[in-house]
């Protein structure tokens, strides 16, 4: 097996990926290493956190010294490193300059005599908002080199992976059906492709629309990749819509401009006074040292902080999937970008989805806002309470814990059964007092459904101020 899935939470998985050069915890963040330009060199980066790296096989390609090597003695010996690698085509150079001078078949093919751990076929990075016949025409072209990819590679028989890149461009039902067409190829990553320039001009929401259309249809026994995404602050939110694999050229190019990463976005040196970070670049220089270093030390120790705090994010990450934490960690996360609240709140149209893959035993329910609202628990609660069991001819509803009653009114809830108050997940909800009307909306909506349930029964409801006049608005 290559793929196992060992922890879930919301929909993102912590999992164990199989390469010839070992196994890799997932959601794992591979940092891009160029070949032509010696920056933080490959065997360091085991350092700040890598447990695998992915570099370009057709810059190798491309440069006759590297060519060389790598035919000779591996991509891992070119490298220094024994730890997985995987390996691109070119696409990206495809995306950015419009043509490579090579053939799918030649870089696949290479791609396996270098001992690539995760080969790429040369797919069509279709940009965003293509008209439809220009993602239609590339994308039945990425998938012809797919299929023939997917003959060379096996060709070659060795234990190395293919990674299977969908594209669509924008166009949800393209994305939908390159995924179809993913999930008919002997592949064993998925990998979604052409989203950099959202990315980087913070269209999230169209990120998390196509994340969610491919989740949504290819298997879940695969990993999958979004090539191109190594900003830390969006680590968490990724995971947390079923991304297991990300890349990282964003420490180097951030670097390079004097731009510092954090979990919560992007700081330019010049404005910082305070490193909020302890990694031991954080802890030697002052910002005002660094900004007196010369250029190249420079960009290399802010690269190395990048490094830290990206591989920190992601054991963060990775320890919220284990406690079951993950919706809080995303809910604080994206209140560092309006966009990304924007993007979170695309979950709200996919409720089965993540029905399907969250876990509904959890601790604890910390209500952080409306987006706790979309959380599963939520409506699975309230249609639990609809299905129990009721006796009485008389129930007795109280917004007011402190009183005896057959059920109590709590904010996104609704109603409670007495006996529940101490169970997960309304017994154990954390909230501040005076929640937004939201949190009363969706609770009245509850409590609405569960008296039409019991219409033949008296429900008694002893409601406060508040109660009482949202459950005057939502029957006006
Ligand atoms: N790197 C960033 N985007 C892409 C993509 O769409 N395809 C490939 N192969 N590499 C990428
Ligand atoms: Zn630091």
């Amino acid at each position: 097996m290559v793929f196992e899935v060992t922890a879930k939470d919301v929909m993102g998985r912590i999992g164990k990926l199989h390469t010839p050069h070992g196994v890799v915890e997932t959601p794992a963040l591979m940092p891009v290493i160029n070949p032509n330009i010696e920056f933080i060199p490959p065997y360091e980066m085991k350092k700040y956190g890598a447990e695998m790296l992915i570099t370009n096989s057709y810059i190798i390609y491309r440069t006759k010294r590297l060519r060389e090597l790598a035919l000779k003695e591996g991509v891992h010996k070119l490298l220094g490193v024994d730890m997985p690698v995987m390996t691109d085509s070119g696409s990206f150079q495809l995306m950015v300059y419009g043509d490579v001078e090579i053939t799918n078949r030649e870089i696949v093919t290479f791609q396996n005599e270098i001992g690539s751990d995760v080969v790429t076929p040369l797919d069509i990075p279709t940009p965003p908002d293509a008209d439809r016949e220009t993602a239609i025409n590339d994308l039945e072209e990425t998938v012809r080199r797919e299929k023939e990819a997917e003959k060379i590679h096996h060709s070659f028989s060795r234990e190395n992976l293919l990674s299977v890149p969908i594209q669509g461009s924008t166009h949800l039902d393209l994305r939908k059906k390159s995924s179809e067409e993913a999930n008919r190829i002997q592949g064993d990553v998925f990998a979604i492709g052409a989203v950099v320039p959202l990315l980087d001009s913070y269209r999230f929401a169209d990120v998390a629309r196509i994340v969610l259309a491919v989740k949504s249809t290819v298997s879940p026994a695969r990993p999958v990749h979004l090539f191109g995404a190594g900003h830390p602050m969006i680590f968490a939110i990724f995971t947390a819509l079923g991304i297991d694999l990300f890349d990282s050229a964003a420490y180097a190019l951030f670097a390079k401009d004097d731009r510092y990463l954090t979990p919560s976005g992007t700081l330019k040196l010049e404005e910082i006074q305070h490193f909020p970070c302890s990694c031991p670049v954080c802890l030697k220089y002052t910002p005002e040292e660094m900004r007196k270093l010369e250029k190249s030390e420079r960009a290399h120790h802010i690269a190395e902080h990048n490094l830290y705090v990206s591989f920190e994010e992601i054991r963060r990450v990775k320890q919220a999937i284990k406690s079951n934490e993950l919706f809080e960690l995303v809910e604080m996360r994206i209140r560092s970008h309006p966009y990304l609240i924007q993007a979170w709140r695309e979950i709200r149209n996919h409720f089965q989805l993540l029905e399907k893959h969250d876990p509904s035993a959890k601790r604890i329910f910390f209500y952080l806002g409306r987006e706790s609202l979309y959380r599963p628990a939520v409506k699975r609660h309230q249609e639990k309470v609809l299905n129990i069991e009721v006796e009485k001819r008389e129930i007795v509803v109280s917004s007011d814990l402190g009183m005896r009653a057959d059920f109590y009114l709590k904010p996104a809830f609704g109603v409670v059964p007495a006996e529940l108050m101490e169970c997960y997940p309304a017994g154990h909800a954390e909230m501040y007092g005076d929640v937004e009307d939201e949190a009363y909306l969706t609770a009245v909506e509850g409590l609405k459904k569960f008296m039409e349930k019991h219409r033949n029964r008296r429900v008694k409801l002893i409601l406060d101020e508040r109660w009482r006049r949202f459950l005057n608005e939502i029957q006006d």
